[in-house]
């Protein structure tokens, strides 16, 4: 079994001992698949952006399972039919139009707490994925999911399932097992489908151009002329509600996970809020103001990385960190183990968002704090995500206090991202800004 049997049963712990045990490249084995996992930010640096032509998606990415999800779209695609799909998709992620974004996602952060009454308990979980999944479709898509967006958010819930349980075992069998859990997937994936098959054929019916990036997509055309079937299409779009949406509410609610365990930031955090933007609305001019929002958002992705660990493939025998690494072996580095590694951060453990100065910026090696990834592959929505989270905080943080509910236990979930186990239950608390103002 090699060590399958201890990494399922404890993800996190396990990626962190063996670091501890043995240092910062250690080669193991999944079943009959070689692996190794990387833990030094120079090693992780040569593998995303010194030498990336050597490395493809890892197996997991590869499997049936991430194939029946996203297909071909942007996460998964490589090689040529990658380039052509990044080129395509980049206008729509560029500075200005992602500034663009800003009204949308303070529009919506404003319509889900004004449904919020005071003393009422909520989970900031499903909370913040509704808010990310409905702000990501419309500033991509120009769709309002409103009306599908619980039956959206709960599949895709159910959907990750797979990946945390016998995760391993299962992208090494490339689920051939017909097992009802298989049957499940299947039916789940097919309801999301229709979502978006139903965003696609209501704009090819429309035949506006709306200036976003499905319009974008469906005016484009390949060399010979032919345009991107309904199939490629989905891929993409799937791709963008999936990678676009959990992820920002992690760090979302991780934050007001962060903030209620931290008083002393939480009220630097309103004082911010309170001088910058009294009761007025945010706008995108107001970002470069809001820079203790932005250090919280920093430090939350670098304690819980809603990506907590990438993978490749190498395709051709290479050398890293001084060790021969034969072609075929699974390649992994951990945002999870790198961003809490001593060598690298005072207190690795403590949640500091003044840390982030641009001193400390400029002296941590580059790849001690990935959590959109490094190189060609790199994240495509790390600005959009940046402000998203930014604006959402303070919109929210603005007008509402989040009180942890006392006795709720908070644990982490590692299923393809760090998910809180049984959620981030709060109390809701009105706050005005006078009343805060420091
Ligand atoms: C806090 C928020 C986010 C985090 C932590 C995050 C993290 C990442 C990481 C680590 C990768 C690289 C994966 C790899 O190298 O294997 C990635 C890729 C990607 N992300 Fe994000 N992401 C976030 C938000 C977003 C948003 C908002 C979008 C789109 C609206 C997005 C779309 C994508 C896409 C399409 C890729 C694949 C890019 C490519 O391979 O060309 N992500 N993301």
């Amino acid at each position: 079994m090699g060590v399958m049997r201890e990494f399922n049963r404890d993800q996190l712990g396990f990626i962190e001992r063996l670091r501890l045990d043995y240092g910062d490249v250690v080669w193991t084995r999944f079943l009959y698949v070689p692996a190794i996992f990387l833990y030094h930010p120079d090693d992780i640096e040569y593998v995303l952006t010194t030498n990336p032509k050597n490395f493809i998606k890892s197996m997991s990415l590869r499997s049936n399972f991430f194939q029946r999800l996203v297909g071909k779209g942007l996460l998964t695609s490589q090689g040529d039919e990658w380039k052509r799909q990044r080129r395509l998709s980049q206008p729509a992620f560029h500075r200005e139009r992602v500034a663009s974004y800003a009204n949308v996602m303070v529009d919506y952060t404003e319509r889900l707490i004004s449904k919020w009454q005071e003393g009422e308990t909520r989970d900031t979980h499903p909370d913040m994925m509704r808010l990310t999944l409905e702000i990501v479709v419309q500033c991509l898509f120009s769709a309002d999911v409103s009306s599908d967006v619980d039956d959206v958010g709960a599949t895709l819930k159910e959907l990750v399932k797979p990946f945390a349980a016998q995760a391993t075992l299962k992208w090494i069998l490339n689920n051939r097992l017909p097992t009802p859990a298989h049957f499940r997937f299947h039916a789940l994936a097919k309801k999301i489908d229709n979502v978006v098959y139903r965003i696609i054929a209501e704009r090819r019916a429309s035949g506006r151009d709306e200036g976003d990036l499905l319009s974008m997509l469906l005016a484009a055309r390949d060399e010979d002329g032919s345009q991107m079937t309904d199939r490629q299409l989905r891929d993409e779009v799937m791709t963008l509600f999936l990678a676009g949406h959990e992820t920002t509410a992690l760090t979302m609610a991780w934050s007001w996970y962060l903030l209620g365990t931290h008083p002393e930031s939480e009220r630097k955090f309103h004082a911010e809020l309170d001088e910058v933007l009294g009761d007025r609305k945010p706008t995108a001019a107001d970002l470069p103001r809001l820079k203790f929002t932005e250090q919280i958002a920093k430090e939350s992705m670098r304690l819980y990385p809603p990506a907590y660990g990438l993978g490749r493939e190498a395709i051709d025998d290479c050398e890293i960190g001084g060790y021969q690494v034969p072609k075929g072996t699974q390649v992994f580095m951990f945002q999870w183990a790198t961003q809490r590694d001593p060598r690298f951060y005072d207190e690795p453990q403590a949640f500091r968002p003044e840390r982030w100065t641009e001193d400390f910026i400029e002296r941590l090696p580059k790849y001690a704090y990935f959590p959109f990834g490094g190189g060609p592959r790199v994240c495509i929505g790390a600005s959009f995500a940046m402000m998203e989270i930014i604006l959402c905080l303070a919109t929210i943080g603005q007008k509402v206090r989040l009180e942890l509910v006392p006795d709720h236990p908070v644990s982490i979930y590692p299923a393809m991202s760090l998910r809180p186990k049984d959620g981030i239950k709060v109390v809701v608390r009105n706050r005005t800004p006078s009343a805060y103002a420091v």
